[in-house]
């Protein structure tokens, strides 16, 4: 009997529970020693605003974001040494457009000289939404663009272009009880509504994959399908915000019947067949640490309902971010951004990476602290009400903000509350507080940056956190509490004798 016989009689290696990572360390970095006393000093100094801690300082995992936090693979960090820095046409943008074309579609990148512009490249993702949103502010009023959740800073720079920015979340992802798992689905009967009544005032739909205000969670191949036939038929483009694209076709393959035979890049390919356009930050799914861009289908309902566009945004483009071959990158983070568009569709990546967040949500549920379940691709949100529950604090003394301070000082991890206060607003005529339909706080997870036990320990913290609840104080906003965008600029102290166990 020869050893490839004699294997056969042994149970697979896929079925064992741990699975060793799709990857060794090729580099690591030695962190710094500092004790919770001195983290405690520095964090009080920035009023308790996380943002403004010293990354050096943190002993544990920064969660604060997975956004241009990926550790590189050794094939990106090659790459960069081959980036080419002329000023037009450099190497790497034609490797970025035949990337462009292989992940997303040959539609979405026109070659270049040929066909009009219709792929603007960006130093990350919200100068892109900037630039689709100016120009798109310019030919109408009164314009509204729905959305099944828009991320923060995209729904800054609708607004701040005198758009509506409307956020359609699927009603499963109120219900704690729903194991759904397609969570951040549009929510289709009011996109039908709103349509119905409003058509004339939406200039685009907007689908954000995964949905990152929405829990992280999933939308589903026949979402999106849906989506773009309702707004199609009423001629309007569809966009997805694209920035965790292959999390998100991951799932699909997952859950959705009939995808779990299918490979991810053919599932990426079928989920933008629906669509006219994307905006993309690459500090995401593109395994890159900086980019962005915006990509309009050669010939889709958007480049068709506004032909002047194109010119309008290649304009634009050169006057804040440079010539569209380079737009605001370095040649050589289009090189590594290239190898990352490439790795990350690799499904032995996808499922570790997204197992990995699954298992961190896993050993919380384990624990009993209060996470929005299904887990979705990135993150894991703490819902702060339920963890909060039977203790007096309320929603103005934001608890979340309390949490990570604590979280942050006493055991070295960063996390970011995205709840009553960095989702919420101070209503000056009123003095109250309005208040978001979510309240989280959420551990986002770097890409191919932490291992199991780092990730097993901000549990232990986070269960040490919840069994003393009843001590963690309310805080009170020292500075911000009005200011538009004001997780970023506020500061906050302890408010004594507020938060005891009711
Ligand atoms: N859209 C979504 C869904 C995002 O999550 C982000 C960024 C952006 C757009 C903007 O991209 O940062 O490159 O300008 N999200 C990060 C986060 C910041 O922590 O979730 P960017």
């Amino acid at each position: 009997m020869n050893l490839t016989e004699l294997i056969e009689r042994f149970p697979s290696d896929e079925g064992l529970c741990n699975q060793p990572r799709p990857y060794f360390n090729h580099s690591i970095e030695m962190k710094s020693v500092f004790t919770a006393a001195e983290r405690a000093e520095v964090l009080e100094s920035v009023g308790l605003n996380v943002f403004y801690f010293p990354s050096e300082m943190i002993t544990g995992c920064d969660l604060l974001s997975d956004s241009g936090t990926t550790a590189m693979t050794n094939e990106q960090w090659a790459a960069l040494h081959l980036g080419d820095e002329s000023y037009g046409s450099n190497k790497g943008y034609f490797m970025l457009a035949d990337q462009i074309r292989e992940t997303f579609g040959e539609a979405f990148f026109s070659s270049p000289g040929g066909g009009g512009p219709n792929a603007f490249i960006f130093h990350q993702g919200r100068p892109s939404e900037d630039a689709l949103f100016n120009i798109l502010s310019r030919v109408g009023s009164g314009m509204v663009i729905p959305s099944n959740g828009h991320f923060d800073t995209t729904q800054a720079n609708i607004e701040a272009n005198n758009i509506q920015a409307l956020n359609l979340f699927a009603p499963e992802l109120k219900n704690h009880d729903s194991d759904f798992h397609f969570k951040g689905n549009i929510n289709i009967e009011r996109l039908k509504g709103l349509l119905e009544k409003e058509s004339d005032r939406v200039p685009v739909v907007f689908i954000t994959i995964t949905n990152n205000t929405g829990g992280g969670q999933p939308v589903s191949l026949a979402n999106i399908a849906e989506a773009s036939e309702i707004a199609h038929s009423y001629d309007i483009p569809i966009f997805f915000d694209a920035c965790r694209f292959a999390e998100n076709a991951w799932f699909i393959k997952q859950y959705e019947k009939g995808y779990e035979n299918k490979y991810v890049w053919d599932i990426v390919k079928e989920m933008f067949s629906y669509v006219d356009g994307f905006t993309m930050s690459f500090k995401k799914d593109g395994l890159s640490n900086m980019g962005g861009g915006l990509f309009l289908r050669e010939d889709g309902y958007f480049i068709r309902r506004y032909p002047d566009i194109p010119d309008a945004l290649f304009n634009y483009q050169v006057m804040k971010e440079g010539h569209p071959t380079y737009g605001g990158l370095a040649g050589r983070e289009i090189m590594a951004l290239v190898v990352g568009l490439r790795t990350v569709t690799q499904e032995k990546y996808l499922t570790h990476r997204v197992n990995q967040v699954q298992m961190f949500g896993q050993a919380m549920v384990e624990r009993g602290i209060p996470i929005l379940t299904p887990a979705g691709g990135h993150a894991i949100y703490l819902d702060v009400n339920e963890f909060f529950q039977g203790t007096s604090l309320e929603p103005g003394d934001f608890a979340g903000i309390s949490f990570t301070a604590l979280l942050l000082a006493g055991y070295g991890h960063r996390a970011c509350e995205l709840g009553n206060f960095a989702l919420g607003s101070y209503d000056e005529e009123t003095g109250k507080t309005r208040l978001p339909e979510v309240n989280f706080v959420r551990f986002a997870i770097p890409r191919l940056r932490y291992e199991r036990q780092d990730l097993d320990s901000v549990v232990e913290a986070v269960q040490s956190l919840h069994k003393n609840r009843d001590k963690i104080p309310a805080v009170e906003v020292t500075h911000g509490r009005e200011l538009s965008l004001r997780h970023f600029k506020a500061r906050f102290k302890f408010r004594a004798g507020k938060g005891k166990q009711k």
